[in-house]
């Protein structure tokens, strides 16, 4: 375990590179990102190759005791690539062919540029093979599908439909080009989908495909440079650093190749100020590869590129750093280390500022620094384990991008409201695929679903005729694989697991319902309504008003050695925290129900002991009763209480 920065050495003159390996270490920082934006300093013309700058940083790092992760510089190609290719630029939905002066403003399908990938890819690996400092790769940066509709990619994809679809007999059955009159009679008249006179208003069946192959050509890519870098350095791992929630692409994809994720932690942008996504985000990202993580780059400061962004509150950071080490990150490598003085990312606050003198962010990044080493040997093997698991899958997050069909259906909207509504009650949650061992769930949550395989479907089934707890949420049943309406009655392939079927539904804009419990509470009930038909299932809550007043909003019914619960509408914490205190409890799983609002309570697991976590996620103290046998590590706990202080952290050990 470690602390890490992001270093440009490239952006300061050489003389001041020791005084800030010096600064980092008295920081108990030992580990520096390189390079990743570099290709212009490692190659400054075609075949010319300059590495002897990062030589003589990587032997001083190593002087220092400084381990090193070394960036493929592909996320920024050099001017005098585009000059020579200026058709590597991607195009966008309009048409527009994007220009130099930014980043990723490449087509990742483009052969030229999958070949100057490969060609500085192999050029880096070979020279830094077996160099003492380096101990693995970072994949070039933040990926994205690949989003370009340049002339290049629409012959690629005419290529891969060919491939998947075989004839377009078969395309045009399967898509339903009868519609709007676009039936193909030749491969190259399938449009890419580009914003038409009618808006971007394509067949969701193309506009399906259209992301797999565009998620697929990002993984293909990058696939390329660890081929390469695996074979040079084997003794190196290959991460990338991921974005939390983006769902452009299909992350599963993504790490397949990786030794493990890594992602970027910005809990407060000048964009987005809701901290209670991060959680989520360390969740899903350790879902992803179902092990621990990295955060590649942790915030450490106020972020800002033209605007300046809110700063952290005193303390925030360490909180969120040890928020992430105790949602199972390893290793948190903060965003940058010092301000730079030039270029786009001027305001983005490093640990130290433009006057690189050391001052608060670096003080609080090396207080986090030292309390993780001291705490690092006892965490080190350490995991996460839990008994809910939220099921997630791209291919629903692009469904809903193409068509969201009501505002707050988005899978993540759905997911958050489960999400912080556990997480208050202490319920630890995986965020992860189907096609794993789903029995080690006591609870598993399904969000709305629109895309439904019958093999998706039977693994639902026999994971509940098995004895576990689904619960399903409402859109879920409704598209096959080519995103075609289901002929069928919803939720399709679900509805005798279910024991319902929904005879109508109504998107409720921003309109409220209120729901009834049978135990007489009320709720307020939005985003959608579906009204059921019960066949065997228990109703748990109808509808009070509005056109379905009377019918089922919310059911149970029992499968096999389990039970399979259908919400018919969407709520707010109290809806959810009372529904699933109930199914928690028959379930089986513990909850912790006097932790205090806006304290965040994580497991780790090692191999004789368990670590508890507790982040105060605000800035007022609070105390937090802690149950018997807990030893504390940190914090200030006194047998029973927790004090934390605005932003206060205590970790404890389950006395064995
Ligand atoms: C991202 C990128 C970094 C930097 C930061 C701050 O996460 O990976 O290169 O741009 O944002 O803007
Ligand atoms: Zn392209």
């Amino acid at each position: 375990m470690k602390t890490g920065v992001a270093y440009y050495p490239e952006h300061w003159d050489e003389w001041r590179w020791e005084t800030d390996l010096q600064l980092m270490s008295k920081a108990g920082i030992g580990l520096v990102r390189l390079a990743e934006f570099a290709w212009s300093k490692l190659e400054p013309e075609e075949g010319r190759f300059e590495f002897e700058w990062l030589d003589r940083i990587l032997a001083l790092s190593h002087r220092f005791g400084i381990d090193v992760l070394l960036g493929t510089p592909t996320a920024t190609p050099p001017a005098w690539l585009h000059a020579k290719h200026p058709d590597l630029y991607t195009v966008d939905e309009w048409g527009h062919t994007l220009g130099f002066g930014t980043r990723f403003q490449r087509c990742l399908n483009h052969p030229v540029m999958r070949e100057h990938s490969r060609r500085i890819t192999e050029a880096m690996a070979r020279h830094f093979a077996g160099n003492p400092a380096v101990i693995g790769w970072q994949t070039d940066n933040e990926f994205t599908q690949n989003t370009c509709y340049c002339d290049g990619c629409a012959k690629a994809f005419q290529e891969w439909l060919k491939r998947k679809f075989g004839s377009l007999d078969a395309l045009n059955s399967r898509w339903g080009t009868a519609f709007w009159s676009q039936t193909y009679t030749a491969w190259h008249q399938i449009p890419l989908p580009k914003q038409a006179k009618c808006g971007n208003a394509h067949n969701p069946s193309l506009l399906l495909e259209f992301r797999r192959f565009q998620s697929q050509a990002t993984v293909e890519f990058q696939r390329e440079q660890v081929r390469i870098l695996r074979k040079h350095c084997p003794n190196n791992f290959i991460t990338h650093n991921f974005m939390g929630l983006h769902n452009s692409m299909d992350y599963y994809d993504l790490a397949e190749d990786l030794d493990f994720v890594s992602w970027d932690n910005y809990p407060i942008t000048q964009w987005d100020q809701d901290t209670s996504k991060a959680s989520l985000a360390h969740d899903v990202m350790r879902g992803i590869k179902g092990r621990n993580f990295w955060v590649m780059e942790e915030q450490c400061g106020h972020g800002g590129w033209t605007v300046v962004g809110p700063r952290p509150k005193p303390g925030q950071v360490r909180a969120w750093a040890w928020q992430a080490v105790a949602s199972g990150a390893n290793t948190i490598v903060f965003f940058r280390w010092r301000s730079c003085l030039h270029g786009t990312e001027q305001f983005w606050h490093g640990v130290v500022g433009h006057d690189g003198i050391p001052r608060r962010r670096y003080r609080e990044v090396a207080q986090f620094a030292g309390e993780l080493a001291a705490m690092a040997e006892k965490l080190d093997e350490s995991v996460v384990r839990n008994e809910v698991a939220i099921l997630d899958d791209y291919e629903q997050h692009y469904a809903f991008q193409i068509q969201p069909q009501a505002e707050g259906l988005g899978v993540w909207e759905q997911v958050r409201r489960f999400h912080v509504s556990l997480r208050a009650m202490g319920v630890g949650v995986d965020v992860v695929p189907l096609d794993i061992n789903l029995d080690r769930y006591r609870v598993v949550i399904l969000p709305g679903w629109p895309i439904m395989t019958e093999e998706a479907a039977i693994r639902l089934r026999a994971y509940v005729a098995n004895g576990g707890t689904l619960i399903v949420n409402p859109r879920t049943g409704l598209k096959n694989a080519d995103n075609v309406c289901h002929e069928d009655v919803l939720p399709v392939f679900l509805g005798e697991l279910l024991g319902v079927s929904v005879d109508d539904y109504d998107a409720l804009a921003d309109s409220c319902v209120p729901v009834i419990s049978q135990n007489g509470e009320v709720f307020n009930a939005s985003v959608w309504t579906d009204a059921l038909l019960v066949d065997g299932a228990e109703i748990l809550a109808r509808y009070q008003d509005r056109c379905f007043s009377g019918e089922p909003a919310v059911t149970k019914n029992r499968h096999g050695r389990g039970v399979a619960y259908y919400f018919g509408t969407c709520g707010e914490t109290p809806f959810y925290k009372s529904f699933l205190t109930e199914i928690l409890a028959e379930a089986k799983v513990p909850m912790k129900q006097d932790l205090p609002e806006g304290v965040g309570m994580y497991w780790r697991e090692g191999k004789n002991q368990r670590f508890l976590f507790l982040i105060n996620e605000q800035s007022a103290p609070v105390d937090v009763p802690i149950d018997a046998g807990m030893t504390p590590l940190f914090g200030e706990v006194d047998g029973k209480t927790a004090t934390l202080p605005a932003h206060g952290v205590a970790l404890l050990a389950e006395n064995g």
